[in-house]
């Protein structure tokens, strides 16, 4: 502990924590990401803009800040410093990586430093199916499941999906990549209760046989442009926010995690905004849908990109650190705050020496 009663523990918590306390935990973690939404839309959270550190010598590369605060029962304020360099898959390592930092909101001190790719995975993946869930409501219920881009967001999103009791006759997934696509097929053969696993040869056949659509990519231009091949009107998780062009995008139902957030770092709705000159397009944000407000069309296109919100980063941090806490697993750093008197006494100084 720290001499200063005042003064938070610092503690480091590391990936393998987090993977056993979250470990199994999916519909949890969907409730609790549903009620980060719902602060969210009831302005009980601050999430500023994110920002993007980049660099000219290394194009593909960006580390992003993302920095917020949720209140609430379980207050907490912090910062996600996730970077991404997509080079990382070519030497064997995955492309993004991450530290969270909680503070204490009463004195503004950082209390923990976990290890956030997982988190930020799982966050994303609960967004996406607390998204699935409210919008396939007045939907029948799907029965095929398409990936187009399967990395390591695709399997996080492929165990958050199966935790909603869906029961898909079919999966299909297609990647630029063959070598993926196959050993993330096998994945799903491994999980998927029975389901056929088809690999697709292109993001058209995939989509076309699919009634919910999982892009993950890391596509950064539109690369599905065409209207007619979502003709039999499916639900699209647009996790990776920059695969659908203009004309797919004003051809749907369209409903972001935050407007003004998503509106940025031409994503795809960002481009649509550009192109048109008005948001007249997005009908809502997941909140509306989740308190009713607006209600998502079975006889249209939905699509869902959420931008990601530090603020869900922090709802699942704490939660964790909470839970790590409570079974012994924080390694404490001890007095990582030091010098903490405004004037040195100098006579205590020299009888400390
Ligand atoms: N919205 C959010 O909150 C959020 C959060 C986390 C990650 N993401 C995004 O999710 C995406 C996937 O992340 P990841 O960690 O799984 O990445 P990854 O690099 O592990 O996997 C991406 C896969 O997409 C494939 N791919 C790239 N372009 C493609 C294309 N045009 N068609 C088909 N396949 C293509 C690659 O071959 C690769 O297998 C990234 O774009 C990331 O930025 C979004």
């Amino acid at each position: 502990m720290n001499s200063h009663a005042d003064i938070p523990t610092f503690s480091v918590v590391p990936g393998a924590t987090v993977h056993e306390v979250l470990d199994g935990r999916q519909q949890e973690v969907v409730e609790l990401v549903e009620k980060a939404y719902l602060l969210h839309g009831e302005g009980q959270t601050v999430n500023p803009p994110s920002y993007f550190l980049r660099f000219p010598d290394r194009p593909t590369a960006r580390i992003i800040a993302l920095p917020a605060s949720v209140g609430g029962g379980r207050p907490v304020d912090g910062v996600k410093w996730i970077s991404s360099f997509p080079a990382n898959l070519d030497r064997g390592i995955p492309r993004a990586s991450a530290v969270l930092i909680l503070n204490d909101p009463v004195t503004g001190y950082p209390y923990a430093c976990l290890e956030s790719s997982i988190i930020s995975a799982v966050r994303t993946a609960a967004s996406a199916a607390v998204a699935a869930r409210a919008l396939v409501a007045g939907r029948p219920a799907p029965r095929r499941v398409g990936y187009l881009g399967t990395g390591l967001i695709a399997r996080y999103v492929h165990s958050y999906l199966s935790a909603l009791g869906w029961t898909p006759e079919e999966f299909g997934v297609h990647d630029l990549s063959a070598e993926y696509a196959g050993s993330f097929a096998d994945h799903l053969r491994g999980t998927a209760g029975g389901a056929a696993v088809r690999v697709h040869g292109s993001a058209e056949d995939l989509i076309r046989a699919s009634d919910v659509i999982v892009f993950a990519t890391t596509a950064a231009t539109p690369h599905v442009t065409d209207p007619s091949w979502f003709g039999h009107h499916p639900l699209v998780l647009h996790v990776s926010l920059r695969d659908l062009g203009t004309e797919v995008i004003l051809d749907s139902v369209n409903v972001v995690d935050d407007v003004e957030h998503v509106l940025k770092a031409n994503t795809s709705v960002h481009l649509a905004e550009q192109q048109t000159g008005g948001r007249d397009f997005l009908d809502g944000t997941l909140c509306d849908v989740l308190t009713g407000r607006v209600t998502a069309p079975a006889d249209r296109t939905v699509v869902f990109s959420p931008f990601g919100l530090g603020v869900l980063d922090l709802t699942v941090g704490e939660h964790v650190h909470a839970r790590a806490r409570e079974s012994g697993r924080l390694l404490v750093v001890e007095d990582f705050f030091h010098d903490l008197q405004r004037h040195r006494d100098p006579g205590k100084e020299v009888a400390a020496r």
